[in-house]
């Protein structure tokens, strides 16, 4: 028994002690990714058995960071993309594993591969490879060919939200970022899952941010500028649209204290993890207001099936992993909704 309860003790020491900690916001111990000699004991390290330019402990930028992150530490790599590990924001490169992703009609012959689930990070241990279909990110050039965790995250440290690097140069100075890291405040990478009310509260600045590799995908839809509004505001209209929306069975009994949807974020400064209200005219609508970061179980990392025409038909015709709906009813249909109300009389079966 008293052994029992010393073990316990022991366990959440190392769990809240800093002892769990690698980055601490900042560069951390250079041989938990570097090896100086590629020899440890005399043996080749990890799985470096060919050395690589930057001296790594792994074949690719992207097999180091997985070696702790894939299925611990955030589990942004689970083994199963059918049972995908509890979601913390940025989705789950599991999906980029998945043979068909289509649930749109006639999906089941017509496949649409994992590469389109989200960002493909080359990371040959894994085995993850380049994206097979788009060369370079859509609206920039940025080349699919180098794409990895270290695109976005710096290895080095940094204070922003999630490591992400700010303005400079990335990846040995290889390409530079002209706008800065987002300002956000995310969940503990040791525990707990999204839900609507712990999830990640975007604050400001990341549409901006996935410009620096998708460029004119940014901004708004405007004179020759054919593009759905992104960080900018959203407007009284939808704003209000947004607050009273509580799904396709229940258009206008929602209210802006209780207003907030994981599965449609938007980015205030007022956001915070706990926090449940809906937007203000001055919310702005953003890239992750639709899209996961890493990736989905939808093709283009949609957040849910852009392809479906009621959220339950997410991964019926696929096969794939069914993007839960947060209505939780079979009429339930497209989140653009959540702003649009396009879905004014399509609710028929009784709740
Ligand atoms: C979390 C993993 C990680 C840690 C810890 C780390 N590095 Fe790196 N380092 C990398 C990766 C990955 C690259 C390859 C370049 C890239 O992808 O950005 C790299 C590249 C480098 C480079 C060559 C390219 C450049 O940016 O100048 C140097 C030098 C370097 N690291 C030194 C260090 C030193 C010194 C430390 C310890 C103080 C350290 N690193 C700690 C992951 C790490
Ligand atoms: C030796 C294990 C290890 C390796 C290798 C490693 N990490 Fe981590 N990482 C951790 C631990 C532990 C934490 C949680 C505590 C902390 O932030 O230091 C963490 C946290 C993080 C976070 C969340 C930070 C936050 O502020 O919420 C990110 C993002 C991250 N790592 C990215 C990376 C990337 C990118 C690489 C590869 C360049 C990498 N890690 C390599 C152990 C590792
Ligand atoms: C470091 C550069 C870089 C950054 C930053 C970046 N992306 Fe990308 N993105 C790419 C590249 C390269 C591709 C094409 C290769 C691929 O899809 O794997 C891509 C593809 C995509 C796709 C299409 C996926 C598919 O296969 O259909 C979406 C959606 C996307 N990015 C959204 C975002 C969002 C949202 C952000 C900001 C959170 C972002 N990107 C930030 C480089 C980047
Ligand atoms: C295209 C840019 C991009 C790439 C590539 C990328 N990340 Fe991220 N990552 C992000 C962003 C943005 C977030 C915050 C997402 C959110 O909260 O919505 C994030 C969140 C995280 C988190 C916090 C947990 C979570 O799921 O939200 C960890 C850990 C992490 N990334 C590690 C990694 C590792 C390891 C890799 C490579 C295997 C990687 N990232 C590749 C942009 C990227
Ligand atoms: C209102 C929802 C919404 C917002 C906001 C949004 N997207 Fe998209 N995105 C989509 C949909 C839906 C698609 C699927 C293709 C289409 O309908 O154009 C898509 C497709 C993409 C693609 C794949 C294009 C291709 O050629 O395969 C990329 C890359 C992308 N989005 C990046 C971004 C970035 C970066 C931002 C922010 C600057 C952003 N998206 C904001 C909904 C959105
Ligand atoms: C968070 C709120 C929000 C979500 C979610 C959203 N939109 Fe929008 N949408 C807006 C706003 C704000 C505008 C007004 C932009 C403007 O006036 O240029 C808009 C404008 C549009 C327009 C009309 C553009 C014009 O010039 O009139 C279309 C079409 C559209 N959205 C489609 C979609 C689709 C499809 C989705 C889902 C993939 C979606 N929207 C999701 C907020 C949203």
């Amino acid at each position: 028994m008293r052994k029992v309860l010393l073990l316990a003790i022991g366990i959440c020491f190392v769990l809240s002690g800093s002892s769990f900690a690698f980055h601490d916001a900042g560069v951390a111990h250079c041989n938990g990714c570097h090896t100086m000699h590629n020899s440890e004991n005399g043996a080749t390290v990890g799985g470096a058995a060919t050395g690589n330019p930057w001296l790594l402990t792994d074949v690719s930028p992207s097999d180091v960071c997985l070696s702790c992150h894939a299925t611990g530490l955030g589990a942004v790599y689970g083994a199963d993309p059918l049972a995908p590990p509890d979601l913390k924001g940025a989705g789950n490169f599991t999906f980029l594993d998945e043979d068909n992703l289509n649930d749109g009609h006639g999906g089941a012959t017509n496949p649409i591969g994992g590469d389109a689930a989200g960002h493909n990070i080359v990371a040959p241990s894994a085995g993850l490879a380049a994206d097979a279909t788009l060369a370079a990110a859509p609206g920039g050039t940025y080349s699919a060919a180098v794409l990895g965790c270290s695109s976005c995250h710096d290895p080095h440290g940094n204070t922003n939200f999630r490591l992400l690097y700010g303005i400079g140069g990335i990846q040995a100075n290889s390409f530079t970022f002209l706008n800065a890291a987002p300002v956000a405040d995310g969940l503990s990478v040791h525990f707990g899952s999204e839900s609507q009310t712990n999830h990640t509260a975007y604050q400001s600045g990341m549409s901006a941010w996935c410009a620096n590799c998708h460029g004119r995908y940014h901004q708004q839809n405007s004179g020759s500028d054919l593009i759905h509004r992104s960080g900018m505001n959203l407007g009284g209209t939808w704003a209000s649209n947004y607050n009273a929306y509580n799904g396709t069975n229940d258009l206008t009994g929602g209210v802006q204290a209780t207003a907030y949807l994981a599965e449609v974020p938007f980015e205030d400064p007022a956001n915070t993890t706990a926090g449940t209200a809906g937007p203000v005219a001055t919310s702005d609508i953003m890239c992750l207001t639709c899209h996961r970061a890493h990736a989905s179980s939808a093709p283009n990392a949609g957040r849910w099936d852009f392809s479906v025409t009621l959220l339950e038909e997410d991964g019926l015709e696929s096969g794939s992993y069914a993007i839960p709906d947060p209505y939780a009813d079979p009429d339930q249909r497209s989140l653009c909704n959540k702003c649009h109300v396009k879905d004014v009389g399509d609710h028929v079966t009784t709740p």
